[in-house]
């Protein structure tokens, strides 16, 4: 990236058909298109503007199509089916039953798109994707994926969720065959995990052809800087071949969550690395975040409506891989006293009332996507307990070998 900047300066050079293209460009896609597995992928400013771009130029290309979009998709995605100007039908959050019944009240021949996400961030749940691809499949529907959330964080090289569901397969390098396989459109972000900026769609040669050839997001508007482009392309072939990280932030994860749920904290269960900490009132919920910032400089944001339903506002955290012992005690704590000062519910009060959401729900278990085969946990945990480590201090144990072993791999590469 900074051979780059020296190189090229910090501009873009214009649109990717006048002066923009270039091979920083062309090796970021082909990066782009092995980590998914596709023949093609391209790159635009954002997945903002890629999700907008892709839906509503293929929305307004294919005659009649109708778009069938989760009810809790991004508003990238929304809006580019607003843009296409066709028919849309919205399906219950994640519900198969619900998308197969729209899909059946649809006649064969209508062109049809299913329009959802792998790691929905405002809760954390997973798309069922195997399920929507079967669907896809029995109704001739095309699969566009948002994988913004879970590129880099899941998946043997990072791919996202449709990879990590045939973790076996992708680990072995055989791609054909496999949930990804049958995803048509994938879209994903360099600037989350990937620490960067930019957004991509990947697929087949020609239907990314035909996005370059026709969508204006992508056809009127500067590219990204050669720096910018070099940078995400180290970061995600880095991410390909190190999967140090995604293990950390899944055990960080873990932990912030173990921690919470000892202490009485409501944490919406998911199987994701997004722990949504329920609040339930749009006050509170802005109090306490403030008294994060102010009392303990910690910035966590609250989540109020309309990203959510009015009552089920919530404070968003996301441990990433940096995310030690000594900064996540701080945080519980800090949580623990606003929970107090405030007098914000518990997950036990929660519980009494019957439960709301997953809190207190009785037997709302949800197995986490980096089950504990993948992170290693049962070896791990007989080892550790071998070794004469109590129960509750399995995970942090764990925490610390992993950490071991990335000091290890950065000594190495350094
Ligand atoms: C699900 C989803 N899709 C797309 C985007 C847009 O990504 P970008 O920040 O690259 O514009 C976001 C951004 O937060 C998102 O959450």
């Amino acid at each position: 990236m900074h051979e780059a900047l020296e190189k090229y300066g910090a501009g873009a050079g214009g649109t990717r058909n006048i002066s923009g293209h270039n091979k920083h460009a062309v090796e970021l896609e082909a990066t782009l298109a092995k980590l998914h597995a596709t023949e093609s992928a391209l790159v635009f400013s954002s997945c903002y503007v890629a999700n907008d771009a892709t839906l509503a130029t293929l929305g307004s290309k294919l005659p009649d199509c109708v778009i069938l979009s989760d009810s809790l998709n991004h508003a990238s995605m929304i809006q580019g089916i607003r843009h296409s100007g066709t028919k849309k039908i919205v399906f219950k959050h994640n519900d198969v039953a619900d998308l197969e019944a729209k899909l059946a009240s649809l006649p064969l021949h209508v062109p049809k798109i299913i329009a959802f996400e792998s790691v929905y961030s405002m809760c954390g749940s997973i798309g069922p994707i195997e399920k929507i691809c079967d669907l896809a499949e029995k109704y001739g529907a095309l699969t566009f994926l948002d994988e913004v959330h879970a590129v880099g964080m899941y998946g043997p090289t990072g791919a996202g969720v449709a990879e990590h569901l045939d973790w076996e397969a992708h680990a072995n390098g055989k791609p054909r065959g496999t949930i990804m396989d049958r995803i048509d459109i994938f879209t994903g972000t360099l600037a989350k995990a990937y620490g960067c900026v930019g957004g991509y769609i990947a697929g087949s040669a020609k239907f990314v052809d035909m996005i370059r050839s026709l969508a204006p997001g992508f056809i009127f508007t500067s590219t990204l800087p050669p720096a910018t482009m070099a940078g995400a392309r180290a970061s995600i072939e880095y991410q390909m071949a190190y999967d140090g990280d995604r293990r950390l932030q899944q055990l960080h994860t873990r932990a912030v969550k173990e921690e919470l749920n000892a202490r009485d904290i409501p944490v919406i269960p998911n199987p994701s690395h997004i722990i949504p900490i329920l609040v339930g009132n749009a006050a509170l919920a802005k109090q306490a975040s403030d008294l994060l910032l102010r009392d303990y400089r910690i910035y966590v944001q609250a989540i109020n409506y309309p990203t959510v339903p009015v009552g089920q506002e919530r404070l968003r955290v996301t441990p990433t891989p940096g995310h030690t012992k000594e900064l996540r005690e701080k945080l519980v704590t800090a949580l623990d006293e606003i929970w107090t000062r405030l007098d914000i519910k518990r997950t036990s009060q929660w519980a009494a009332e019957g439960g709301f959401i997953g809190v207190g729900e009785e037997g709302n278990v949800q197995e986490p996507l980096w089950t504990d085969k993948l992170l290693g946990v049962e070896q791990a945990t007989k080892e550790i307990k071998a070794a004469g480590v109590p129960e509750n201090g399995i995970t942090e144990a764990l925490l610390a070998r992993e950490a071991h072993n990335t000091n290890r791999v950065m000594d190495v590469s350094a």
